[in-house]
């Protein structure tokens, strides 16, 4: 959609090693500075919504790459118990 809208070019995805290994400071810096071809929004967003941001991204990256030592041992139980 950025790229129809007149970008050179499109976001990368959040689910790419690059950006799971950025820290925390990354994803603020680009909200707060800009990126490449992507404006800042500094004007926009608060600080403190830019860390809520930040902290929403870092859920959408484990939401895709969590591994099943991540659970709680009874919420793993529960999910070997399922078919598969
Ligand atoms: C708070 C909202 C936003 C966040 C957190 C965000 C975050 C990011 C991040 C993390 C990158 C990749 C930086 C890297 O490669 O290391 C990126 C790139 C990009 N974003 Fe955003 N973005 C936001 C809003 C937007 C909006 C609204 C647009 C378009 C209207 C946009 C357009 C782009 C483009 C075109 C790139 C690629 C830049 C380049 O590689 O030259 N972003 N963004």
């Amino acid at each position: 959609m950025a790229v129809r809208r007149g970008f050179r070019r499109g976001p990368p995805s959040f689910h790419t090693d690059r950006l799971r290994e950025a820290p925390p400071g990354h994803f603020y810096d680009v909200i707060t500075n800009g990126f490449g071809a992507m404006n800042d929004y500094a004007a926009q967003i608060k600080p403190r919504d830019r860390w809520a941001i930040v902290a929403y991204i870092r859920a959408l990256q484990f939401s895709q790459n969590a591994s099943i030592q991540d659970l709680p041992p009874q919420d793993r139980q529960e999910l070997e118990k399922l078919p598969r």
